[in-house]
């Protein structure tokens, strides 16, 4: 396995549009692999996808088990072409990015949502999933779309804080 390198800001890549996936190999799972060893590295984020490592494939890993925040969660998930099929509800929360090291913003994000997904065998899934961990899967999806959550706050004056260090397990980095 290895830690692989994170893109940020203002790498023009973040913004490319990512494709699905259409092969489920060892080569795939070897890379999930990589990816889950580089969101454990460093700030352990709870949420990493493949673009933000130079990989343009529709792919995110979500684990909210390890955060603060007392909400139901599927623990560690691989997600492979992620689609969200049903939003519910809008509130504002903070968020954190790996590719976006030095703010932090508060956006708004659906409460609940539905989602289906592939794991890396290729194997169908179907999730609902609501507050932290469905803001994390939409901000991680947003990525497969070349978003990043400062392209979401209303207002970069009022809704971006600057933040001086990256705390271990301090947020909703993702
Ligand atoms: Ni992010």
């Amino acid at each position: 396995m290895a830690i692989l390198q994170i893109l940020a800001i203002p790498d023009e890549r973040l913004k490319q549009e990512s494709q699905p996936v259409t092969v489920f190999d060892d080569a795939l799972r070897a890379f999930v692999a990589d990816l889950e060893e580089t969101r454990r590295a460093g700030p352990a984020a709870v949420g990493i996808a493949a673009p933000q490592v130079g990989r343009f494939q529709r792919i995110v890993i979500v684990d909210c088990s390890s955060t603060r925040k007392p909400v139901p969660n599927h623990g560690h998930l691989v997600l492979v072409n992620p689609e969200i099929t049903a939003w519910d509800g809008y509130e504002m929360g903070r968020e954190g990015c790996l590719s976006v090291p030095d703010y932090t913003g508060n956006v708004i994000r659906a409460t609940r949502i539905a989602l289906k997904a592939q794991d890396p065998n290729g194997n169908p899934l179907e999730l609902a999933m609501e507050g932290f961990e469905a803001r994390a899967v939409q901000h991680e999806i947003d990525h497969l779309d070349g978003l990043l959550f400062i392209d979401r706050v209303v207002s970069r004056r009022t809704d971006l804080f600057a933040r001086k260090v990256y705390r271990k397990g301090g947020g909703a980095a993702s």
